[in-house]
């Protein structure tokens, strides 16, 4: 086990240059499964949860070559070996449950474990089943394993209307789709830019897809699709994770390979604290002069605030002179990092969804533990903004969503070194 160990940090100043998004290259990912053929993916991180990815797609018999030097993996799934998901693949990462969606569509069965994933949560996976069943797919759970499968020929198009925009079950849906007999619409679709992202790889396979981006997608299925080459989208997470260090240390950074439109909600939250961001040819700069103002803030679906920034946006408000109040309406639960960065000195109280907090003057360095990713992140920024030293443990939770957090941040002017745990 390892830990980060960081001192408070002068203002942040440089350049840093943002990965390709977690959250588009796994379902990326998994959508190879839907071709024989080879498909070439460029920008992909090479993190523990892409790697646990590539390890469960080789279970099925997919052939995987990453290259993290030049963050490139090639896959072709020629023979489906297999539609049973090795169990410790697929219990330690949510994402795991993508491919159920393809393997139904092009061997009309699958075999999945209940997903694991951040403790932020039960997130259950109603959603994902009832769009499948729509779809002529039938479910059964035995022993924590999901087995669906379909009869009478395969899926078929249908409406499907999803209670909650729900990210995951849009692409499984969306994915499964692309195979299925007819047309399907998905209503109450999940507008995320990592929705689009996948469209395009899918379209670039030979899918006919139209209306992604907004809340009704629709899908025409297709006999087969074959291999393509995509680029996936830099990580909004990622890139507003480090907007929000400049925040907090009062630097003033420049994000390369981002796309400030995915980043609007933050950019509005961010200015609302008086922190200022302009677009520049190399990319995003961001920065802070004066004092940082408290902020109000809900967690929507997008184009709301993702509830993905709002630990390290709570981290900001700790320091905000004046009482913040942020609410999360995406996760129930999802207040973890509120325990940790109160051992911190933060004045924090939670009522429910709510948490109300009043800015103290300063943080005060402290031994804190990563519960989740994002926790882990508003961790690393609240120590930077820290009094003292501060150890953060559990940072493989961390590492599933950040590459190369410290040596970006050190490059920044940042003092965090890794150690062991004892
Ligand atoms: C994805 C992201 C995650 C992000 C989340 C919301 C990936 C790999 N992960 O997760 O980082 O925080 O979107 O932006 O892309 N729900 C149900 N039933 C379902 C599915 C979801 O009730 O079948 C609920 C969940 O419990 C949660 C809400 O819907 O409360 C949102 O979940 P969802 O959008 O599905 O998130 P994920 O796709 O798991």
């Amino acid at each position: 086990m390892e830990k980060f160990v960081i001192h408070k940090a002068q203002p942040l100043y440089g350049h840093v240059k943002i990965s390709g998004a977690k959250n588009a290259a796994l379902p990326i990912l998994a959508a190879c499964l839907l071709t024989s053929e080879v498909c070439i993916l460029h920008n992909v991180p090479p993190l523990r949860d892409v790697e646990e990815m590539l390890a469960l797609l080789e279970g099925f018999g997919v052939k995987t070559e990453f290259d993290k030097t030049k963050e490139m993996v090639q896959l072709q799934a020629g023979e489906i070996i297999s539609c049973d998901a090795m169990q410790a693949h697929a219990q330690t990462m949510r994402a795991s449950f993508l491919t159920a969606g393809p393997l139904l569509a092009r061997m009309q069965k699958a075999k999945i474990p209940m997903p694991g994933g951040c403790q932020i949560g039960s997130r259950p996976i109603d959603l994902h089943l009832k769009g499948f069943a729509a779809m002529g797919a039938n479910h059964k759970l035995e022993h924590g394993l999901v087995e669906l499968n379909t009869k009478n020929g395969g899926l078929r198009g249908k409406t499907v209307y999803l209670d909650f925009p729900s990210v995951g079950a849009t692409e499984n849906i969306m994915m499964a789709a692309t195979l299925a007999k007819g047309t399907t619409r998905i209503e109450n679709a999940a507008a995320e830019p990592e929705i689009c992202d996948l469209a395009e790889f899918l379209r670039k396979m030979g899918a006919q897809i139209t209306g992604d981006g907004t809340d009704t997608i629709v899908i025409d299925g297709v006999a087969a699709l074959h291999g393509a080459e995509h680029t996936v989208i830099p990580d909004r997470i990622e890139a507003g994770t480090f907007m929000a260090a400049a925040a907090i240390t009062g630097g003033d950074i420049v994000l390369e390979d981002v796309k400030a439109d995915h980043l609007k909600p933050v950019i509005a939250k961010l200015a609302e604290s008086n922190v200022k961001t302009e677009i520049l040819p190399e990319g995003l700069r961001v920065y802070r002069k004066g004092k940082l103002r408290p902020i109000q803030l809900k967690t929507m679906p997008f184009p709301g605030f993702p509830t993905d920034m709002q630990a390290q946006f709570m981290s900001i408000a700790a320091v905000a002179k004046g009482t913040s109040v942020i609410t999360e309406t995406v996760f129930e639960n999802r207040f973890l990092h509120a325990g940790e960065l109160q051992r911190m000195g933060a004045d924090i109280k939670i009522d429910s969804r709510s948490a109300v907090i009043e800015g103290v003057e300063e943080l005060t360095g402290s031994k804190v533990r990563a519960t989740d990713l994002r926790a882990g992140a508003a961790l690393i920024l609240s120590a930077l903004a820290a009094k003292g030293e501060t150890e953060i443990s559990d940072i493989y939770h961390i590492e599933r969503g950040y590459y190369h957090i410290e040596e970006k941040l050190r490059a920044l002017g940042a003092e965090i070194s890794r150690q062991e745990d004892s």
